[in-house]
């Protein structure tokens, strides 16, 4: 529910895209003013509400961003803008220095030169390579495996080094594995070419794919295969907004959170939960590991539970998997 009026209107890159749509609804539940820019290469014109301005480009674009940004009055911008598939990044590592890192610095320079005052960065698990226990802490050692992981924290170092320097804040998200859509129905995973688990599980669910592939069966894990934190990705919208109003109410704070749930699930326990979900048996076939996959990645959220007013509402797996499953058939009747 809005409480008072917001200070400022707030900048959102990558409002067309996955989680970005979903923090934009967030954000409007929550009373903000919003602005998206997106170049719609991965993301869709679709997701973004009707009452939200758009601006279609590319956030390396600098005179754009800083017309956006007077313009509109940003006081903040959420930064979801960039590429995520991680062995993408391991083929054409200089796409992902070009469009996280490299653009991000772009980015980062037009809000210091138009006076932004706060900045939050979607930031990954992936920073993290493997980790040698979890749960993971934030304070433990950050060494990506991959440029995506890499990508993204050289945008972590930089956004230090400028708060340092200017009148600026930050809040670096660390994602575990985020999951689900919106339980209203409005936004959720739409792009092509799903990698991600719960994705590729409700999509044979619903005979998109004829089967779900089980990437190794030999993980240090109790059943052997991979253990992740899947987070509700309004769960994780709502991260932002909390994240927003701490950095507003304490400007010299800046601050790096794991966002994830502090408990994990395997492959197994994913699609035994689709198959309880949908009352179907969907059909597994085991299949090597898969290149630079840990065994377990699980956060260690205590710091975003100690900081933040914010506290998990879709944290069940059988709601995420629901939520996934709810829009999957949505987008079928979409493109029939
Ligand atoms: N998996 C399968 N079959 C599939 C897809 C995945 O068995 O068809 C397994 C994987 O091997 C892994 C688990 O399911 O054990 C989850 O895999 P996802 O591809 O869904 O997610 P990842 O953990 O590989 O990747 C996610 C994000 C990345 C991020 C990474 C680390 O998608 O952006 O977490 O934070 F880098």
């Amino acid at each position: 529910m809005p409480d008072q009026p917001k200070p400022f209107t707030v900048l959102v890159t990558g409002g067309a895209g996955y989680i970005g749509s979903h923090a934009v609804l967030a954000l409007l539940d929550a009373g903000w003013r919003v602005v998206v820019l997106d170049n719609l290469v991965t993301g869709f014109r679709w997701a973004v509400p009707a009452e939200v301005a758009f601006v279609q480009g590319d956030i390396a674009d600098m005179d754009l961003v800083g017309r956006t940004l007077a313009e509109h009055e940003i006081g903040a911008i959420l930064h979801f803008a960039g590429s995520i598939v991680v062995p993408e990044s391991v083929t054409d590592p200089l796409k992902y220095y070009r469009n996280n890192t490299a653009a991000s610095r772009a980015l980062i320079e037009a809000a210091v030169t138009a006076g932004v005052r706060h900045f939050i960065f979607s930031s990954t698990a992936a920073t993290y390579g493997i980790p040698d226990e979890v749960p993971i802490r934030e304070d433990m050692p950050t060494r990506p495996i991959n440029p995506y992981g890499m990508s993204k924290l050289m945008t972590e170092l930089m956004l230090g080094d400028v708060a340092a320097a200017h009148p600026l804040n930050y809040c670096a998200l660390r994602y575990f594995n985020v999951a689900g859509a919106d339980p209203q129905g409005r936004s959720g995973q739409s792009t092509a070419g799903a990698t991600h688990l719960i994705k590729i599980a409700v999509e044979a669910a619903i005979g998109k794919r004829g089967h779900v592939g089980v990437f190794g069966t030999d993980y240090a894990t109790p059943d052997g295969t991979g253990v992740r934190d899947y987070i509700h990705v309004s769960d994780l919208a709502d991260a932002h907004v909390h994240a927003l109003d701490h950095l507003v109410a304490h400007p010299r704070e800046s601050l790096v959170m794991n966002c994830g749930y502090s408990r994990g699930f395997s492959v197994l326990e994913v699609l035994d939960t689709v198959d309880r979900v949908t009352n179907l048996t969907i059909e597994r076939r085991i299949e090597p590991r898969r290149a630079g996959d840990p065994d377990r990645l699980v956060a260690d959220n205590s710091r975003i539970l100690a900081t933040l007013p914010w506290r998990p509402r879709h944290a069940e797996l059988e709601g995420i998997v629901r939520d996934a499953l709810a829009w999957e058939r949505k987008l079928a009747e979409r493109s029939a």
